[in-house]
C-alpha cells in the first residue's frame, strides 16, 4: 500500500513509518518538523521513503502532496502532544489537531482514498477513579486543551465518516514510552535529570496511574488494524500495564542505579486526570493484535536506549531548561 504518514518525524510515527517500511508498504512522510519533529528518528529508512517538510494545516501544500502522491491510506499522527504545552497555550493545538485534520479528511475524500487511520488517545474519555476501564463506547470527557483538541478531531473523522463515507478507522493508545521520545515527557524527563544527577520534578504525589504501552507495540497495532480494521470504527489500543508515576520513576531510578532522594514533588498539573485505563478487547478480538512487550522489559530497553543515545537527548534539552522552569517551577 501507498501511505501518506502525517507526523512520521515525531515519536511515535517514526516508529510506525519503520515498521511500514518492514512490511513493504510504500511510505510519503509530511511532517512540518517542529521542535517535537526530528528526521534523525528516520535515519535507517531514510532511503526507502519520501519526505515532504509541510504543515498539515498549509491547504495548497497538502492538496499538491496528494496529488502527487494519490495515496491508497492516511495515517495521521501529526499533532501538537504534550498537555502540559496546551495549558500554557492552546492556539497551536487547535490549529494543528483540529484545523490540520480537517485540511487531511478533505483531501482524503478529494482522493477517494481507502483508509484514514486518525490517531487519537485515551486522555478523550476523561479520567477515571481507582476502579473501571474505558471502552471504545465510552462518553468523551477531554479535561485538557490537548484532549478537547484530539476529541475534536475525532468527531470530525466521525462526522467524515457518516456524512461522505470516508472510510476513517479512529485508534486511541493509551501511554506510550519506548526509544526517540522527546525529553519532555515523563519518561525521557526523568532518565535525563537522574542522569545529570538533578532533582526530578513529579506531579503531586505521584499517585497518577497511566497504562504504558511500548511503542514498538503501539505502531504493530496501527499497522494491524490498518490491514485488518473496520471502517467506521474506534479502537482502543494499551499494554494493560498500569503504574502509578511514581512507581515508574522508582523503577527507572533502581535501573540507573540512582538514589531516590533526587525525587522532588512540585504543584500539580493543573487539571490533571487521576487514571486512564482502557479496555482493548476489541482489537485483540478482531484483528488478532496483542501486545508482545511487558513493562518490564520495556522500560529496561528504554533505559539502555537513553543510555546509548545521550548525545541525541542532550542536545534536545538545550532548548527544554526554560521550558521545565515554567512548568514545574524548580
Ligand atoms: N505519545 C503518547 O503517549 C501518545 C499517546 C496517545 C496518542 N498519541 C498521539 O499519537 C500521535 C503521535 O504522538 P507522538 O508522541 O509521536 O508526538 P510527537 O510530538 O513526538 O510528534 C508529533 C509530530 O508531528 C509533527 N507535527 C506537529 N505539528 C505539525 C503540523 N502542523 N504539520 C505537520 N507536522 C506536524 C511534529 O513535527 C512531530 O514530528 C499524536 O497524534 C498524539 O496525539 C500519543
Amino acid at each position: 500500500m501507498k501511505l501518506i504518514v502525517t507526523g512520521g518525524a515525531g515519536f511515535i510515527g517514526s516508529e510506525f513509518v519503520r515498521q511500514a517500511v518492514r512490511k513493504n508498504h510504500a511510505v510519503v512522510v509530511v511532517d512540518k518538523l517542529s521542535y517535537a519533529g526530528d528526521l534523525a528518528r528516520l535515519k535507517d529508512v531514510q532511503d526507502s521513503i519520501t519526505f515532504y517538510k509541510a504543515d498539515i494545516t498549509d491547504k495548497d501544500a497538502i492538496k499538491q502532496i496528494f496529488a502527487k502522491e494519490k495515496p491508497d491510506a492516511v495515517v495521521h499522527f501529526a499533532a501538537e502532544s504534550h498537555v502540559d504545552r496546551s495549558i500554557l497555550n492552546a492556539d497551536e493545538f487547535l490549529t494543528t489537531n483540529l484545523i490540520g485534520t480537517h485540511t487531511l479528511l478533505d483531501c482524503a475524500k478529494e482522493h477517494k482514498v481507502g483508509r484514514f487511520i486518525n490517531i487519537s488517545t485515551d486522555e478523550v474519555y476523561g479520567e477515571l477513579g481507582e476502579q473501571g476501564q474505558f471502552c471504545e463506547d465510552s462518553p468523551l470527557n477531554p479535561n485538557s486543551p490537548y484532549s478537547v483538541s484530539k476529541a475534536s478531531a475525532d468527531m470530525l473523522g466521525r462526522a467524515y465518516f457518516r456524512t461522505y463515507k470516508l472510510p476513517v478507522i479512529t485508534i486511541r493508545p493509551s501511554n506510550n514510552y519506548g526509544p526517540w521520545q522527546y525529553p519532555e515527557k515523563l519518561l525521557p524527563v526523568v532518565i535525563v535529570k537522574a542522569l545529570k544527577n538533578e532533582p526530578i520534578p513529579v506531579y503531586g504525589k505521584g499517585a497518577n496511574v497511566r497504562e504504558w504501552f511500548y511503542v514498538a507495540d503501539c505502531a504493530n497495532a496501527i499497522l494491524t488494524i490498518l490491514e485488518k480494521g473496520k471502517e467506521g470504527e474506534v479502537y482502543n489500543i494499551s499494554s494493560g500495564d498500569e503504574r502509578k508515576n511514581i512507581d515508574v520513576v522508582k523503577t527507572i531510578l533502581s535501573l540507573l542505579g540512582k538514589d531516590e532522594s533526587l525525587i522532588t514533588f512540585v504543584k500539580d498539573r493543573p487539571g490533571h486526570d487521576f487514571r486512564y485505563a482502557m479496555n482493548s478487547n476489541k482489537v485483540k478480538r478482531e484483528c488478532g493484535w496483542k501486545p508482545e512487550v511487558g513493562f518490564d522489559e520495556g522500560i529496561r530497553k528504554t533505559v539502555e536506549w537513553c543510555l546509548k543515545h545521550q548525545d541525541w537527548l542532550f542536545e534536545k534539552i538545550k532548548d527544554l531548561e526554560g521550558y521545565w522552569k515554567k512548568v514545574y517551577k524548580v
